[in-house]
Protein backbone atom coordinates (compact mmCIF):
# COMPACT_ATOMS: atom_id res chain seq x y z
CA UNK A 1 0.00 0.00 0.00
CA UNK A 2 1.43 3.36 -0.78
CA UNK A 3 2.09 4.79 2.21
CA UNK A 4 1.45 8.43 1.20
CA UNK A 5 -2.61 7.52 0.90
CA UNK A 6 -4.23 7.18 4.48
CA UNK A 7 -5.50 4.56 5.15
CA UNK A 8 -6.88 1.98 8.06
CA UNK A 9 -5.18 -0.90 9.52
CA UNK A 10 -6.90 -3.86 10.11
CA UNK A 11 -4.48 -5.43 12.25
CA UNK A 12 -5.00 -2.37 14.66
CA UNK A 13 -8.57 -2.65 15.97
CA UNK A 14 -9.37 -1.71 19.52
CA UNK A 15 -12.69 -3.78 20.35
CA UNK A 16 -14.78 -2.72 23.70
CA UNK A 17 -17.43 -3.71 24.99
CA UNK A 18 -19.38 0.06 25.46
CA UNK A 19 -18.40 3.10 25.24
CA UNK A 20 -20.62 6.74 25.04
CA UNK A 21 -19.71 7.51 21.61
CA UNK A 22 -16.79 5.61 19.52
CA UNK A 23 -15.67 8.90 17.80
CA UNK A 24 -15.36 10.63 21.26
CA UNK A 25 -12.90 7.42 22.37
CA UNK A 26 -11.07 7.83 19.15
CA UNK A 27 -9.99 11.27 19.74
CA UNK A 28 -8.13 10.28 22.73
CA UNK A 29 -4.22 10.80 22.02
CA UNK A 30 -3.23 7.14 22.77
CA UNK A 31 -5.25 6.40 19.41
CA UNK A 32 -2.73 6.65 16.83
CA UNK A 33 -3.05 6.82 12.58
CA UNK A 34 -5.11 4.37 11.11
CA UNK A 35 -6.08 2.99 14.25
CA UNK A 36 -9.82 1.32 14.80
CA UNK A 37 -12.13 1.59 17.46
CA UNK A 38 -15.40 -0.74 17.61
CA UNK A 39 -18.17 -0.95 20.26
CA UNK A 40 -20.18 -3.56 20.35
CA UNK A 41 -23.09 -0.86 22.64
CA UNK A 42 -22.88 2.59 22.28
CA UNK A 43 -24.63 4.49 24.86
CA UNK A 44 -24.36 8.10 23.45
CA UNK A 45 -24.17 7.89 19.93
CA UNK A 46 -23.77 11.35 17.91
CA UNK A 47 -25.25 11.91 14.52
CA UNK A 48 -24.35 15.11 11.86
CA UNK A 49 -26.17 18.14 13.10
CA UNK A 50 -26.27 17.80 16.77
CA UNK A 51 -28.24 14.59 16.03
CA UNK A 52 -28.15 11.46 18.34
CA UNK A 53 -27.59 8.01 16.80
CA UNK A 54 -29.59 5.43 18.24
CA UNK A 55 -28.33 2.13 19.25
CA UNK A 56 -30.84 -0.56 18.32
CA UNK A 57 -29.27 -3.52 20.04
CA UNK A 58 -25.76 -5.17 21.10
CA UNK A 59 -24.14 -6.04 18.59
CA UNK A 60 -24.86 -3.42 16.16
CA UNK A 61 -21.81 -2.22 14.35
CA UNK A 62 -20.20 1.23 16.34
CA UNK A 63 -17.11 2.16 14.10
CA UNK A 64 -14.93 4.80 14.25
CA UNK A 65 -10.90 5.06 12.50
CA UNK A 66 -8.38 7.71 13.03
CA UNK A 67 -6.45 9.13 10.01
CA UNK A 68 -3.86 11.73 10.48
CA UNK A 69 -3.19 13.19 7.47
CA UNK A 70 -0.51 16.12 6.92
CA UNK A 71 -2.61 19.00 5.32
CA UNK A 72 -0.52 18.79 1.59
CA UNK A 73 -1.46 15.40 1.29
CA UNK A 74 -5.35 16.34 2.55
CA UNK A 75 -8.23 15.43 0.10
CA UNK A 76 -11.14 17.63 -0.07
CA UNK A 77 -13.56 16.72 2.45
CA UNK A 78 -16.62 17.02 0.53
CA UNK A 79 -15.42 14.59 -1.65
CA UNK A 80 -13.82 12.22 1.29
CA UNK A 81 -17.43 12.23 2.69
CA UNK A 82 -18.83 10.58 -0.78
CA UNK A 83 -16.25 8.11 -0.83
CA UNK A 84 -16.59 7.03 2.90
CA UNK A 85 -20.34 6.68 2.33
CA UNK A 86 -19.41 5.01 -0.93
CA UNK A 87 -17.44 2.22 0.66
CA UNK A 88 -19.92 1.87 3.09
CA UNK A 89 -22.71 1.03 0.06
CA UNK A 90 -20.61 -1.38 -1.72
CA UNK A 91 -20.14 -3.07 1.24
CA UNK A 92 -23.94 -3.43 2.02
CA UNK A 93 -24.26 -4.18 -1.23
CA UNK A 94 -22.01 -6.84 -1.01
CA UNK A 95 -23.94 -8.73 1.71
CA UNK A 96 -27.42 -8.90 0.55
CA UNK A 97 -29.43 -10.56 -2.46
CA UNK A 98 -31.38 -6.91 -3.07
CA UNK A 99 -28.16 -5.26 -3.81
CA UNK A 100 -29.82 -2.65 -6.03
CA UNK A 101 -32.05 -1.52 -3.30
CA UNK A 102 -29.28 0.09 -1.43
CA UNK A 103 -28.82 3.69 -1.97
CA UNK A 104 -26.49 6.94 -1.14
CA UNK A 105 -28.00 9.75 0.15
CA UNK A 106 -25.88 12.33 0.21
CA UNK A 107 -24.18 13.59 1.82
CA UNK A 108 -23.66 9.92 2.90
CA UNK A 109 -26.06 8.15 4.80
CA UNK A 110 -27.38 4.80 3.48
CA UNK A 111 -30.68 3.27 3.09
CA UNK A 112 -31.99 0.16 2.05
CA UNK A 113 -35.49 0.23 0.32
CA UNK A 114 -37.13 3.55 2.66
CA UNK A 115 -35.09 3.00 5.76
CA UNK A 116 -31.52 4.80 6.78
CA UNK A 117 -29.27 1.84 7.38
CA UNK A 118 -26.16 3.58 7.83
CA UNK A 119 -25.07 6.90 8.81
CA UNK A 120 -21.37 8.56 8.66
CA UNK A 121 -20.04 11.06 10.92
CA UNK A 122 -16.76 12.64 9.69
CA UNK A 123 -14.92 15.01 12.10
CA UNK A 124 -11.79 16.78 11.19
CA UNK A 125 -9.67 19.11 12.85
CA UNK A 126 -6.23 20.65 12.00
CA UNK A 127 -3.70 20.82 14.54
CA UNK A 128 -0.19 22.26 13.39
CA UNK A 129 0.50 20.88 9.66
CA UNK A 130 -1.31 17.67 10.01
CA UNK A 131 -5.51 17.52 9.74
CA UNK A 132 -7.03 14.34 12.33
CA UNK A 133 -9.96 13.00 10.59
CA UNK A 134 -12.35 11.01 12.57
CA UNK A 135 -14.52 8.60 10.80
CA UNK A 136 -17.45 7.25 12.36
CA UNK A 137 -19.66 4.45 10.80
CA UNK A 138 -22.96 3.34 12.31
CA UNK A 139 -24.65 0.41 10.70
CA UNK A 140 -27.97 -1.35 11.67
CA UNK A 141 -27.24 -4.87 11.30
CA UNK A 142 -30.81 -5.55 13.35
CA UNK A 143 -32.78 -4.39 15.87
CA UNK A 144 -34.17 -5.32 19.23
CA UNK A 145 -37.01 -3.47 18.91
CA UNK A 146 -39.76 -2.13 16.66
CA UNK A 147 -39.73 1.66 16.31
CA UNK A 148 -43.09 2.42 14.48
CA UNK A 149 -42.61 6.09 13.89
CA UNK A 150 -38.62 5.77 12.65
CA UNK A 151 -38.04 5.03 9.18
CA UNK A 152 -34.92 1.98 10.06
CA UNK A 153 -33.64 0.12 7.80
CA UNK A 154 -31.30 -3.07 8.72
CA UNK A 155 -29.32 -5.69 7.18
CA UNK A 156 -30.57 -8.88 8.90
CA UNK A 157 -33.94 -9.90 10.26
CA UNK A 158 -32.04 -11.11 13.59
CA UNK A 159 -28.84 -11.26 15.80
CA UNK A 160 -25.91 -12.12 13.68
CA UNK A 161 -22.95 -14.64 14.14
CA UNK A 162 -19.38 -12.99 15.47
CA UNK A 163 -18.59 -14.54 12.09
CA UNK A 164 -20.42 -12.95 9.72
CA UNK A 165 -19.87 -9.53 11.56
CA UNK A 166 -16.28 -9.99 11.54
CA UNK A 167 -16.11 -10.94 7.74
CA UNK A 168 -18.20 -7.70 7.17
CA UNK A 169 -16.07 -5.35 9.21
CA UNK A 170 -12.94 -7.09 7.26
CA UNK A 171 -15.09 -6.24 4.03
CA UNK A 172 -15.80 -2.60 5.13
CA UNK A 173 -12.05 -1.84 6.14
CA UNK A 174 -10.58 -3.37 2.97
CA UNK A 175 -14.00 -1.23 0.73
CA UNK A 176 -12.64 2.03 2.93
CA UNK A 177 -8.57 1.72 2.05
CA UNK A 178 -10.00 1.07 -2.01
CA UNK A 179 -11.96 4.00 -1.95
CA UNK A 180 -9.58 6.37 -0.29
CA UNK A 181 -7.20 4.85 -3.02
CA UNK A 182 -9.64 5.89 -5.92
CA UNK A 183 -10.33 9.59 -4.63
CA UNK A 184 -6.76 9.90 -4.55
CA UNK A 185 -5.94 8.56 -8.17
CA UNK A 186 -6.72 9.88 -11.31
CA UNK A 187 -9.72 7.71 -11.61
CA UNK A 188 -11.89 9.28 -9.21
CA UNK A 189 -14.57 10.96 -11.54
CA UNK A 190 -15.78 7.61 -12.63
CA UNK A 191 -16.42 6.25 -9.21
CA UNK A 192 -18.14 9.66 -8.41
CA UNK A 193 -20.33 9.07 -11.74
CA UNK A 194 -20.97 5.29 -9.56
CA UNK A 195 -22.36 7.02 -6.67
CA UNK A 196 -24.68 8.96 -8.68
CA UNK A 197 -25.96 6.17 -10.50
CA UNK A 198 -26.66 4.41 -6.71
CA UNK A 199 -27.91 7.97 -5.51
CA UNK A 200 -31.72 8.25 -4.29
CA UNK A 201 -31.75 11.44 -5.08
CA UNK A 202 -30.56 11.38 -8.84
CA UNK A 203 -33.51 13.62 -10.40
CA UNK A 204 -35.69 13.58 -7.55
CA UNK A 205 -37.11 17.59 -7.35
CA UNK A 206 -34.93 19.15 -4.18
CA UNK A 207 -36.86 22.39 -2.42
CA UNK A 208 -34.57 23.80 0.16
CA UNK A 209 -33.06 27.01 1.94
CA UNK A 210 -30.29 28.95 0.90
CA UNK A 211 -30.12 31.72 3.26
CA UNK A 212 -33.26 33.44 3.23
CA UNK A 213 -34.34 32.05 -0.17
CA UNK A 214 -36.18 29.24 -0.81
CA UNK A 215 -34.61 26.77 -3.66
CA UNK A 216 -36.47 24.16 -5.68
CA UNK A 217 -34.67 21.94 -8.47
CA UNK A 218 -33.82 18.99 -10.21
CA UNK A 219 -31.09 16.74 -8.55
CA UNK A 220 -28.80 16.64 -11.68
CA UNK A 221 -25.63 15.27 -10.53
CA UNK A 222 -22.47 15.99 -8.05
CA UNK A 223 -19.73 18.26 -8.68
CA UNK A 224 -15.96 17.77 -8.72
CA UNK A 225 -16.07 18.33 -5.41
CA UNK A 226 -18.68 16.50 -4.33
CA UNK A 227 -21.11 18.91 -3.70
CA UNK A 228 -25.16 18.52 -5.14
CA UNK A 229 -25.81 20.44 -8.31
CA UNK A 230 -29.65 20.97 -9.00
CA UNK A 231 -30.71 22.45 -11.98
CA UNK A 232 -33.70 25.14 -10.95
CA UNK A 233 -35.54 27.47 -13.36
CA UNK A 234 -32.76 30.55 -13.31
CA UNK A 235 -29.95 27.78 -13.69
CA UNK A 236 -27.78 25.35 -12.07
CA UNK A 237 -27.93 25.82 -8.33
CA UNK A 238 -24.90 23.99 -5.84
CA UNK A 239 -25.70 22.79 -2.57
CA UNK A 240 -22.98 22.28 0.31
CA UNK A 241 -24.96 20.44 2.25
CA UNK A 242 -28.56 19.00 3.48
CA UNK A 243 -29.88 21.51 6.02
CA UNK A 244 -33.03 21.25 8.56
CA UNK A 245 -35.26 22.29 5.04
CA UNK A 246 -33.73 20.16 2.56
CA UNK A 247 -37.05 18.24 1.38
CA UNK A 248 -36.99 15.83 -1.69
CA UNK A 249 -40.87 16.71 -3.46
C1 LIG B 1 -25.72 10.49 11.06
O1 LIG B 1 -26.36 9.81 10.25
O2 LIG B 1 -26.20 11.55 11.51
C2 LIG B 1 -24.36 10.02 11.46
C3 LIG B 1 -24.41 8.89 12.42
C4 LIG B 1 -23.03 8.39 12.80
C5 LIG B 1 -23.09 7.30 13.84
C6 LIG B 1 -21.76 6.68 14.12
S1 LIG B 1 -21.87 5.27 15.17
C7 LIG B 1 -20.15 5.26 15.37
C8 LIG B 1 -19.70 6.70 15.51
N1 LIG B 1 -19.82 7.15 16.88
C9 LIG B 1 -20.72 8.12 17.03
O3 LIG B 1 -21.02 8.68 18.11
N2 LIG B 1 -21.29 8.39 15.86
C10 LIG B 1 -20.71 7.60 14.79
Amino acid sequence: MNRDIPFFDIDKIHYLESVDSTNNYCKKNEIKNSEIIIANEQTAGRGRGKKEWLSLGEGNLFFSGKLVIPIENLPKLSLFSLFIGGAVLKTLQAFSENSNEFKLKWPNDIYFKNGKISGILLEAETYGNVTIIIVGIGINFFSEREFPNLNIGKLFESRISKETRNTFIQKMVANLNLFIQKLYSDSYPTELEWLWQNSILRDKIIRTRIGSDIVVGKAAGFDPNGFLILSGDRGPITLYDTGEDFQIL
